[in-house]
């Protein structure tokens, strides 16, 4: 037996660019959404996100990003759960993570739907309005509770709050949902809207780009960490403490959630247009005083100890103060993030589709070079 265990990187040398994590690779066009980190700007198809967070709704949101067209009016009331989802729902362990329900239902809801090619925005409408619909459903079904249906007279976020209480939600609550919604509706090529572009660029069909992009989101460098933060306000306790505890936290080399940014260098102005409206909310979780206290002191104290690098609030430190405040539980706000996003991966599925191209990067072989089996 010959064994030539050369590297292969000898072997076949790499002739391209290699940049793992495709960092700083230009992969698509996109008229979607449009992020400066260093101005802390976010556009939706030329649109600044605090004016749609004052001015619009989800549903408006998204029909923007499917069509291109501002309708401030355009309503999305979530639509039924399909007899083979709901059959699904219920076999489900009631211990099973609300990421794994959501992405079940959007795998069983495609194979109840013709999807044809190429996905279009009456096929992203309809996914949409399903996903809060089969959310809730599951979350009511692992409390021992019966699934409520849809009310048609309510809008998406309203209805979502519906189903999961079996109750109106006031105004200010349902308003403060659409706002968290709006804020992550859209956010560039990150990995899931990538996934969910890699499969659509096979011609496969939306709910399989989605049910891809949902199983990306679930991993923990994606999801965020709203539950982190609450958990982390929880343990500061009092505004008195908040200085000595964040010292402590950061002298410990822990990080603090909800600051810092892989893109934004200034305030994220998602943080800022949560951080208005959770004011304005009429049931404000009791620790918002908290929040807004040790969020001053850890912005000075991460500016004082890390002079070099710009350490600003994030979206998801005024998110976990919406989801807490409209009543989620911290298991459910990563799945409430993935039905915020539909409205993005779907938008950019139809993108993708507009101008398809298979993605399909290179890799640097490593393994051994050639060699004859064992005998
Ligand atoms: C979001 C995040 C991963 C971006 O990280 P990044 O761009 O890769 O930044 P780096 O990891 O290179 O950090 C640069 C420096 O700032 C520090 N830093 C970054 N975020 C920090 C934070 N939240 N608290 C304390 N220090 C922080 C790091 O310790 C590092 O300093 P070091 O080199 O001396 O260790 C990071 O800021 C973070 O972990 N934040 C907390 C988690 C969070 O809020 N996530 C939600 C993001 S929307």
């Amino acid at each position: 037996m010959t064994d030539k265990s050369a590297s292969s990187a000898e072997a076949v040398p790499p002739t391209r660019p290699y940049a793992p994590g495709l960092e700083g690779i230009v992969a698509a066009e996109t008229a979607l959404g449009y992020v400066d980190g260093e101005a802390g700007q976010l556009l939706y198809r030329g649109y600044r996100i605090g004016d749609l967070v004052d001015r619009g709704t989800y549903s408006a949101v998204a029909n923007l990003l499917w069509t291109g067209e501002w309708e401030p009016g355009h309503r999305l009331p979530t639509a039924p759960v399909p007899d083979a989802v709901m059959a699904a729902l219920r076999a489900l362990p009631r211990t099973a993570k609300p990421m794994d329900a959501l992405r079940t239902a959007v795998s069983v809801w495609g194979a109840t739907q013709l999807l044809d090619w190429p996905p279009t925005p009456e096929q992203a409408r309809a996914l949409t309005a399903f996903s809060p619909s089969a959310l809730a459903a599951f979350t009511r079904l692992r409390q021992g509770l019966e699934p409520v249906d849809p009310d048609p007279s309510l809008d998406l976020v309203p209805g979502f709050l519906y189903q999961l209480a079996g109750k109106r939600a006031d105004a200010g609550t349902a308003r403060a949902l659409d706002a968290y919604f709006i804020v992550g509706a859209e956010h560039g090529l990150n990995a899931s809207t990538f996934a969910a572009r890699v499969i659509t660029s096979t011609r496969s069909d939306i709910a399989s780009a989605v049910t891809g992009a949902i199983g990306a989101m679930k991993g923990p460098l994606h999801g965020g960490a709203p539950s982190e933060v609450v958990e982390q306000i929880h343990r500061v306790g009092t505004p008195e403490h908040a200085e000595e505890w964040v010292r402590d936290a950061v002298a410990r080399g822990e990080r603090l959630m909800g600051f810092g940014h892989r893109v934004y260098r200034a305030y994220d102005p998602r943080a800022r247009a949560l951080r208005t409206v959770v004011e304005a909310m009429e049931h404000k979780p009791d620790w918002l005083e908290l929040a807004i206290a040790v969020e001053d002191v850890a912005l000075r104290v991460l500016a004082e100890l890390h002079p070099e690098r710009a350490l600003k609030t994030n979206v998801e430190y005024y998110a976990a103060a919406v989801l807490q405040g409209v009543g989620l539980t911290p298991d459910l706000f990563p799945a409430t993030f993935a039905l915020a996003r539909h409205a993005g991966w779907t938008a950019h599925v139809i993108e993708q589709a507009g101008a398809n191209r298979l993605i399909r990067p290179d890799a640097i072989y490593t393994g051994p070079a050639e060699r004859d089996l064992p005998a």
